[in-house]
C-alpha cells in the first residue's frame, strides 16, 4: 500500500496517466494530478478519484518550462512536504519521416518527453534526497529500444529516457531512491486512437498476445514498481503483449 506517500503524476488528464493516477490514489497515495493545457479534465480525474474515497489535487504545468516546473514541484514540498513517487508519463508525438522532420517536430519532442523528465527528476530528487525515500518511474515506450519509421523524435527521446532512468538509478540508488523505466507497446488511448486500420492491424500481428493493452495494464506495472520493488533499478519493463522481447 502507498499510504502517506505522495505521489506526482504528470500529463495525468487522460490516457495511461489518468490511469497510473486512479491506481496509486486507489493503493492509498495522495496524487497529484498534472496537466499542462487540460485543465477541467484534470479536475475531473481528481475529482473521480476523491469521489470514491482516494485523495487527488491538481497542478498545472508544461514540464518542457523548467522555471514552471521546478515551481511547481517547490509548491508540492510547501503544501506536501516532497515528493515520495514521480511517474514522469507527459508525452507528445509528432510523426514524421526523417527526412521530412522539422527542426520543431524535433525539439518540441525532445522539450517535452525527455527534458521535461529531466526537470521534474532534477527538482523531485533533492526532496528524496532528504526522506532518503523515493520511486521514480519513468514512461518510455518500445519504440525507444527498437526504432519505428516515422518517430526520429520520439524514438530519440524515449531512447534518451532510458538512459537517463539507469543513470539517475546509479547517482541516487544509495540514497534509497529508485528508478525504472516502463516501455508500454501499443495502448489504447488518444495517441494511438488516431492510427490507421490498416497500422493497426499490422500492429496487432506482431504482438504475441494479438490486441493492444489498456492503460490498466501500463497503470498495474507502474503500481508494482511503486509499493514493491525496492531491490528494482535502472530496469525497464516491456508491457507490451510480448512484442518485444
Ligand atoms: P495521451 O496523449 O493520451 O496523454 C498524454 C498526456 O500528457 C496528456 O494528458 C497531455 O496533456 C500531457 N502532456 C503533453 N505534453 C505535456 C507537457 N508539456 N506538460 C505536461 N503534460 C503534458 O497519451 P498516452 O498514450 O496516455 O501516453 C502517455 C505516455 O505513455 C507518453 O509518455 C507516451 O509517450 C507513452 N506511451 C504511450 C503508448 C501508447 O501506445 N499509447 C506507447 C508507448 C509509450
Amino acid at each position: 500500500m502507498l499510504t502517506g506517500k505522495v505521489a506526482l503524476v504528470t500529463g495525468a488528464s487522460r490516457g495511461i496517466g489518468c490511469a497510473i493516477a486512479r491506481k496509486l490514489a486507489k493503493m492509498g497515495a495522495l496524487v497529484i494530478v498534472n496537466y499542462n493545457g487540460s485543465k477541467e479534465a484534470a479536475e475531473a480525474v481528481a475529482g473521480e478519484i476523491c469521489k470514491v474515497g482516494g485523495s487527488a489535487v491538481t497542478y498545472g504545468c508544461d514540464v518542457a518550462d523548467e522555471a514552471a516546473t521546478t515551481a511547481m514541484i517547490a509548491a508540492i514540498t510547501k503544501d506536501y512536504g516532497g515528493i515520495d513517487i514521480l511517474v514522469n508519463n507527459a508525452g507528445i508525438t509528432r510523426d514524421n519521416l526523417m527526412l521530412r522532420m522539422t527542426d520543431a517536430e524535433f525539439d518540441a519532442v525532445l522539450a517535452t518527453n525527455l527534458k521535461g523528465a529531466f526537470h521534474t527528476m532534477r527538482a523531485a530528487a533533492k526532496t528524496m534526497l532528504k526522506k532518503r525515500y523515493g520511486r521514480i518511474i519513468n514512461i518510455a515506450s518500445v519504440t525507444g529500444m527498437t526504432g519505428n519509421a516515422g518517430q526520429a523524435n520520439y524514438a530519440a527521446a524515449k531512447a534518451g529516457l532510458i538512459g537517463m532512468t539507469k543513470t539517475a538509478a546509479r547517482e541516487l540508488a544509495s540514497r534509497g531512491i529508485t528508478v525504472n523505466a516502463v516501455a508500454p507497446g501499443f495502448i489504447e488511448t488518444d495517441m494511438t486512437r488516431k492510427l490507421p486500420e490498416e497500422i493497426r492491424k499490422k500492429a496487432c500481428g506482431q504482438i504475441p498476445l494479438g490486441r493492444f493493452g489498456q492503460p490498466e495494464d501500463v497503470a498495474d506495472a507502474v503500481a508494482f514498481l511503486a509499493a514493491e520493488g525496492a531491490y528494482l533499478t535502472g530496469q525497464v519493463l516491456a508491457v507490451d503483449g510480448g512484442m518485444v522481447m
